[in-house]
């Protein structure tokens, strides 16, 4: 009898990620923190737990090498990470079919690299380990339907319809970023055409299946699903994920004027002095916090400096320093300098990419030509 071929697992990590500018002019999406993680580890961590050992990465030409450095071998998560080059972003199926000769003829569990669900969708591997279906899919009822593919059910949860981002949504099941194929989606790949943004569309080629007599599941994802693509969805699943996995562990110091509340993650060398945090909240090693207020929902990289602050519900990458402000709703790459210029008043909200500054203007009289007094200099006083 000839063995089954093992279960493997596809991640889609290329994309241009054009949502989430400016940070992803320097960071591919997938490795932007939640709750001080890149997205992408919450896959392999996932995927890890399901046993799975051979793990395709699918990369672009342009951040595939920032991938590659973040996720190594997979040994850390005990498998091993094939990386397949996509040369460009031509769609979710486009990534399947250059992922065709490492998944052979093997059924695969594919996950969106920017995606979060919550763990709990194994039941839907069992339905599929018998063999009977070609594919299978997660959907979830959700408020902008026209933004994702949908799915159009009987009251079964059998398929009957696949729409990319339709204009006019006849169901809200979306289709969440997991999905479950066999050998037989690579066919129905090569005989879809592009959609009309051009990609190569995986609604279109499951609808394809669905169409020459496949059997595709569906079963309703009742935990939570985050497509991290944009800023506020990024920061909806930073804040339940704080809230999920947020612990109290204080490894920095915290100074006996402050005052640290509910579930606060610190990182070694981080100090806190004359400050409120409020949990969940986490901040990575070697931050300093001065008579600020941190939280809650905040998660704060590595080396960053925030003096005179308040922050909520905000994602700070590393190495950023911050005075004299008050942010909300804010998400801000690495190596930023933001300062206000008086005392924390109204709140702003902040989409910046790495290296960015903002800061009370300096009136400088360098190249203007102007004196002091706003003259040209050579002027004569009248
Ligand atoms: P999307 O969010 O649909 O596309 P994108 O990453 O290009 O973002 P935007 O629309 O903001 O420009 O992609 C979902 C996931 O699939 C994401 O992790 C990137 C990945 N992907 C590929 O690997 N190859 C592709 O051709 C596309 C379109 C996406």
């Amino acid at each position: 009898m000839k063995a089954k071929p093992l279960l493997k697992a596809l991640v889609l990590s290329g994309g241009e990620g054009t949502r989430m500018r400016p940070l992803t002019h320097t960071i591919p999406k997938q490795l932007i923190p939640v709750a001080n993680k890149p997205t992408i580890f919450y896959i392999m961590e996932q995927i890890s737990s399901l046993g799975i050992k051979d793990v395709g990465v699918v990369i672009s030409p342009r951040t595939g090498e920032l991938v590659k450095k973040s996720l190594g071998d997979g040994g850390r998560w005990h498998f091993n990470i094939t990386y397949i080059l996509q040369d460009k972003p031509a769609g979710l199926a486009h990534a399947v079919w250059v992922a065709g000769d490492f998944l052979g003829n093997h059924p695969f569990l594919m996950f969106l690299g920017d995606n979060l669900v919550k763990p709990g969708f194994e039941e839907m591997l069992g339905t599929f380990a018998d063999g009977r279906c070609d594919a299978g899919v997660l959907i979830k009822p959700v408020s902008e339907p026209e933004r994702f593919g949908v799915a159009i059910v009987d009251k079964h949860f059998n398929i009957l319809r696949l729409v990319e981002k339709p204009r006019d949504p006849a169901s809200n099941y979306a289709l969440v970023g997991v999905y479950l194929f066999n050998e037989n989606i690579h066919k129905a790949i090569r005989e879809i055409t592009p959609s009309a943004r051009g990609e190569l569309e995986i609604t279109d080629a499951i609808q394809r299946l669905l169409e020459t007599g496949g059997n595709v599941t569906a079963r309703v994802q009742e935990g939570w699903w985050f497509d991290t693509g944009c800023k506020e969805d990024l920061l909806e699943a930073n804040s339940v994920l704080l809230d999920e996995r947020c612990t109290r562990r204080i490894e920095g110091g915290v100074d006996d004027k402050s005052h640290v509340e509910g579930r606060v993650e610190t990182g070694l060398g981080s100090s806190i002095y004359d400050s409120v945090v409020l949990g969940p909240v986490v901040l990575g090693e070697g931050v300093t916090v001065k008579n600020s207020h941190i939280g809650p929902y905040c998660s704060i990289g590595k080396n960053c400096t925030l003096e005179e602050v308040r922050v909520e519900n905000s994602i700070i990458l590393d190495d950023s320093v911050f005075g004299m402000v008050y942010l909300k709703e804010s998400l801000v790459g690495r190596h930023c300098r933001i300062k206000g210029n008086s005392a924390i008043e109204a709140a702003v909200t902040l989409n910046l990419g790495d290296w960015s500054e903002i800061g009370p203007a300096v009136v400088s009289h360098r190249n203007t030509g102007l004196t002091k007094g706003g003259q040209r200099s050579g002027d004569t006083p009248s």
